[in-house]
C-alpha cells in the first residue's frame, strides 16, 4: 500500500517521539512491503515563533492532501502562563481538528498485565481493565462562541450541541460496541445541562438501531470516581468534548503511564494520530519521554487503512518492550532506556521477529 503522511512534530517532547513513529513505521514498510512517503511540516508554538501562526495555511493544506496526519504534541509554558496571548499553540490543533472534520477522537485505554502493580490504582481493580472512549471532537465548549466583557470582569464560553453532531459519532460507538463488549456508557451531566439532555434523548433514539447493544448513563462527576472504583464495567464511553478530555487523562492512570496512550481522529478523508498526553516542556530533548503512546497511535493509523497483520506486528513488539523492560523511565525508574533506544528496540523487533522470537 502506499501512503501520504503528513509528520506535524509541534512542541516539547512531540518531535522526539514522532521521530520513533516514523522509525517504526518505515520498519513495518520495509517488512511489508509497503510506500509510506512522509512530509513533515511545523505547527503549535513552533509555528509560532517560525511563522506566527499555529496553523500556516502549507500546514494545513499538507493535512488536506495527505492519506493521514500522524501529530506529535501541542503546547508550551510560555502560553499557559500569559492569559493575555492572543495567539495560542493550541488554536493549531483545534482550527486543524476542525478543518479535517474529525469530529470522533478514539481513545483506548487499557491495563498491561506487567504494568498493573506499577498503577497508583490496586492491581485487583484495575487488572483485565479494557474499555474505548468516543470523545466528540469538533462542538461543544470547545468551540462555542467565546466573548471577554469590554471592562475584563466577565468572560464567556458557549456549549452548543446539534442532534446530527451527536447522531454521527453515537453510531461509531455503537459500531465499535458490535465489535467488543455490547455496552455503552454515555457519560454526561444531564441532571443540570441543556445540551447533555439534548445529547441523552438523541442517543436513546440512536440505540434503537443497535438493539445487540446496552445502554446505560452516567453523570460526569460520577463517571470521574466510577473511573478508579470499577473501570472494569466500561466498554465503550460515549461522551462530549470537554468531559472526554478530562476522564480520558484520569483513565490514563489505569495504564500506568499517560505515555501508553494512544488516539486517533477521524470524521471525513483524512484521520488524524497522536498520542493523547501533552507536550511535556520539562522532558524536552532529555530523550525520557516515552515513545510508546504516539508509536501506538501509528498502529492505530496502519488500522485505519485495513493494515491489522502490520499494526499487530507494531502492538507485540511494544508489548514485548514492556515484557522485557525496555521502557522509559515513567515505566522502568531504575534501568530506563532512552526514548531513542526505545525507538530502536522496537523498529529492530518489527524487522526481524524471528531474531527476537516473537510468533507472528
Ligand atoms: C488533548 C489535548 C488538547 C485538547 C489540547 C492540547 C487543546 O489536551 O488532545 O486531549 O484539550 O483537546
Ligand atoms: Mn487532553
Amino acid at each position: 500500500m502506499k501512503l501520504n503522511i503528513a509528520v506535524l512534530p509541534g512542541d516539547g517532547i512531540g518531535p522526539e517521539i514522532t521521530q520513533q513513529s516514523v522509525k517504526v513505521l518505515n520498519a513495518v514498510a520495509d517488512r511489508f512491503e509497503h510506500e509510506f512517503y512522509f512530509e513533515e511540516a511545523v505547527v503549535g508554538a513552533a509555528a509560532i515563533d517560525l511563522l506566527g501562526n499555529p496553523l500556516p495555511d502549507a500546514t494545513l493544506e499538507l493535512c488536506k492532501k495527505s492519506d493521514a496526519v500522524l501529530f506529535g504534541a501541542i503546547g508550551d509554558p510560555k502560553y499557559d502562563n500569559d492569559p493575555e496571548a492572543k495567539v495560542r499553540p493550541e488554536q493549531g490543533l483545534l482550527k486543524l481538528r476542525k478543518e479535517l472534520g474529525l469530529f470522533a477522537n478514539i481513545r483506548p485505554v487499557k491495563a498491561y498485565d506487567k504494568l498493573v502493580d506499577r498503577s497508583p490504582l490496586k492491581a485487583e481493580i484495575i487488572k483485565g481493565a479494557d474499555m474505548v472512549i468516543f470523545r466528540e471532537l469538533t462542538g461543544g465548549i470547545y468551540f462555542g462562541e467565546k466573548s471577554t466583557s469590554e471592562d475584563g470582569r466577565s468572560a464567556s464560553d458557549l456549549c452548543t450541541y446539534s442532534v446530527e453532531e451527536i447522531e454521527r459519532i453515537a453510531h461509531l460507538a455503537f459500531k465499535a460496541a458490535q465489535l467488543r463488549s455490547k455496552k455503552v456508557t454515555l457519560v454526561d451531566k444531564a441532571n443540570v445541562l441543556e445540551t447533555s439532555r439534548l445529547w441523552r434523548k438523541t442517543v436513546k433514539e440512536v440505540a434503537k438501531e443497535y438493539k445487540d447493544v446496552e445502554l446505560d448513563f452516567l453523570f460526569v462527576d460520577n463517571a470521574a470516581m466510577q473511573m478508579i472504583l470499577n473501570p472494569k464495567q466500561f466498554d465503550v464511553i460515549l461522551t462530549e468534548n470537554m468531559f472526554g478530555d478530562i476522564i480520558s487523562d484520569e483513565a490514563s492512570v489505569i495504564g500506568g503511564s499517560i505515555g501508553l496512550l494512544e488516539s486517533a481522529s477521524v470524521g471525513s478523508k483524512v484521520a488524524l494520530f497522536e498520542p493523547i498526553h501533552g507536550s511535556y516542556p520539562q522532558a524536552a530533548g532529555k530523550g525520557i519521554a516515552n515513545p510508546v503512546a504516539s508509536i501506538l497511535s501509528a498502529a492505530m493509523l496502519l488500522e485505519h487503512f485495513g493494515l491489522t497483520t502490520e499494526a499487530l506486528a507494531v502492538r507485540k513488539a511494544v508489548e514485548m518492550s514492556i515484557a522485557l523492560n525496555v521502557c522509559t523511565p515513567d515505566i522502568n525508574k531504575d534501568n530506563h532506556y532512552s526514548t531513542a533506544k526505545v525507538g530502536d528496540f522496537l523498529e529492530s523487533v518489527i524487522s526481524d521477529p524471528e531474531d527476537h522470537d516473537i510468533n507472528n
